[in-house]
């Protein structure tokens, strides 16, 4: 299922585009209010040779990633016609879940304990927030978009365990139907998540923190 810029910022689970416009906060464009999710402008991206290699481990990790979430996709869409749970299938789906549950969450709470709180304090710094009485930087959103996603990975998963204990052919289509919809969404949910990151929030890592900040974040990490 691919969806435009707009349906993605429909599913945005904690609607801070709408909450912070860009002529607020006097900027074009930042993680608050983010250019076009498919086509972002080539001045705010840093390419990925002009990242610290500690970034770059990021962006390497979010590859991996999106591409277990193409293959999960195309099953999505296999399963949507034949309904064959049982078959392989569930093997793929069962690897989804695992690296979600393993790698993706890892990788989150990595950024939370060593990206994070600098590039928070830095953003606060710099003026990248909300003119909120309690300004709102994109660590607070990327945050939020963390919990939401393991909400919805944990429901996404659950019912497809659900499924799977259920012989009732109507209530298997019903709970199926169901899976599918938290899948999608859960899906368009890590992507805009890691659009942000990578085509934004990293660039602005790359541009607003030290040297010296970047190569602790590497050795924090080994
Ligand atoms: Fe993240
Ligand atoms: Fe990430």
């Amino acid at each position: 299922m691919k969806m435009n810029p707009n349906q993605l910022q429909q599913l945005d689970p904690i609607k801070k585009q709408a909450e912070v416009s860009a002529t607020d906060r006097g900027t074009q464009y930042s993680p608050l209010s983010p250019p076009d999710a498919l086509t972002p402008p080539s001045n705010v991206k840093v390419p990925y040779d002009g990242l610290h290699p500690y970034l770059k481990l990021l962006v390497d990790d979010h590859n991996k990633l999106k591409s277990e979430m193409d293959i999960f996709q195309r099953v999505l869409q296999e399963l949507s016609h034949n309904q064959d749970v049982l078959g392989k299938n569930a093997k793929v789906i069962d690897r989804f879940f695992d690296v979600f549950t393993t790698e993706f969450i890892l990788h989150n709470q990595q950024e939370e304990k060593i990206l994070f709180p600098p590039l928070a304090k830095r953003f606060l710094e710099i003026g990248e927030h909300s003119k909120s009485s309690k300004p709102v930087t994109p660590i607070d959103i990327l945050r939020n978009e963390h919990i939401e996603a393991m909400q919805m990975g944990a429901e996404a998963r659950c019912t497809w365990k659900l499924i799977q204990q259920i012989i009732d052919p109507s209530s298997q289509t019903i709970l199926l139907g169901n899976f599918l919809r938290r899948s999608h969404t859960l899906l368009e949910m890590m992507r805009l998540h890691i659009f942000r990151e990578d085509d934004i929030v990293f660039s602005l890592a790359q541009k607003h923190l030290t040297p010296g900040q970047l190569e602790e974040m590497l050795e924090s990490s080994k």
